[in-house]
């Protein structure tokens, strides 16, 4: 923190009045679940952004990020928060979506961000902006929100401004998550619980495949199963147990819509039983679930890819893997896999130089540990 404290004092010239980190999240099961008001069970990570700021008495939101140094400062007016086209673009349609929950931002601001998370990569680093900039903006003008809200907030911002229909999990894991523990999440009703991990090692590969959320791909997977569903006559995908699902699939004509229900259904499924199997520590069950995840996203939802796909078959063929998958919304990104702690170095060096020869790159691995959601750090 120390690091954005000095690079927000080099260029605003002053000291920040607040300073907070809000994680990413890295899903360990229950994939493209939320928006078909199904189960999620993410956990926030030791990566993630880091955010400076402090009040000004004229009308002017200022932002820095030390991942965008090319952009320099960008400037809004309160008076004029339309998009730009920029990174910035994230915290401003984080204090619109203020004003539309009922906390009109009425000051200016100077904002400083820098992060360890890598961009685009599944792991939610706008997510972690968008908590970052709710919880500094929370803790600066002392509005009464509740972490729950900062994420509704963050993903309003996302869905309104931004144009991702994205569901609730990443920014509830950046904002909710607990040490140690992953969250199972209804996102339906935000109903949650906390299930330890335990000695389990999680290990997230990322595959360098940049995936581009905004893309139409996200949002036609959100097309397709919403088709599905006015076909089943149901509230929601994941309303419809697997059982009732093979008796009534036939009512879905399409078989790409089909397709798109089974994976929604089944992953449900499957992020229930994955969160029994964490807590009463059957760590064999609980990889089988993962691998199935990531077949189903694979076959049934595409929306993974060859470097995905290598990088999960591959670490399931390795000595002490329970299972791997992708994590994320897809297109490229990461895969999280779960492991015995001593396992891990070799896992790292076996994956590594087989992704090397396969695809021609040394890949950028991350050692996760469980952390809390968004928290401040320093109040001056
Ligand atoms: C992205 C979205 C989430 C979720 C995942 C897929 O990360 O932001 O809401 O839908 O994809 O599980």
């Amino acid at each position: 923190m120390k690091k954005t404290e000095a690079l927000f004092e080099k260029i605003y010239n002053n000291a920040p009045e607040v300073c907070c980190f809000a994680p990413g999240r890295v899903n360990l099961i229950g994939e493209h679940t939320d928006y078909n008001g199904g189960h999620v069970f993410p956990c926030a990570i030791n990566l993630g952004i880091r955010c400076a700021v402090s009040r000004r008495s004229d009308g002017v939101l200022r932002f820095f990020s030390a991942n965008f140094q090319d952009s320099g400062i960008i400037k809004y007016s309160k008076d004029d928060l339309s998009a730009k086209g920029s990174w910035a673009d994230y915290p401003v349609g984080v204090i619109r979506a203020f004003g539309a929950f009922g906390y009109p931002i009425e000051s200016g601001a100077d904002f400083c961000f820098s992060g360890d998370l890598p961009d685009g990569s599944g792991l939610s680093s706008s997510a972690a902006l968008e908590v970052a900039t709710g919880t500094a903006l929370k803790e600066l003008f002392s509005i009464p929100v509740t972490p729950q809200e900062i994420a509704l907030i963050g993903q309003f911002a996302e869905n309104r401004f931004i144009g991702v229909n994205c569901g609730i999990m990443d920014q509830f894991a950046s904002a909710m998550g607990k040490r140690g523990c992953a969250v199972l999440l209804n996102a339906e009703t935000l109903g949650y619980k906390y299930a330890p991990l335990g000695d389990a090692a999680v290990v997230v590969v990322n595959s360098g495949v940049k995936h581009s959320l905004a893309s139409s791909a996200y949002n036609d997977r959100r097309r397709e199963c919403e088709a599905a569903r006015g076909a089943l006559k149901v509230s929601a995908l994941c309303a419809v147990t697997p059982e009732e699902f093979e008796e009534k699939k036939h009512l879905i004509a399409n078989p790409v819509c089909r397709k798109r229900a089974r994976h929604a259904v089944y992953e449900n499924r499957r992020a229930l039983d994955g969160a029994d199997a964490l807590i009463s520590g059957d760590l064999e069950l609980f990889g089988q679930l993962m691998n199935a995840s990531h077949e189903s996203l694979r076959r049934d939802y595409e929306v993974s890819c060859a470097e995905l796909d290598f990088l999960s078959e591959t670490a399931r063929s390795i000595s002490g893997v329970y299972g791997s998958r992708m994590t994320g919304g897809g297109f490229g990104g990461c895969t999280v896999s779960l492991l015995k702690p001593d396992a891990v170095a070799n896992y790292v060096e076996v994956i590594s130089a087989a992704y090397k020869e396969k695809f021609g790159i040394i890949p950028e691995i991350y050692n996760i540990t469980a952390e809390n959601g968004a928290e401040i750090i320093k109040r001056r």
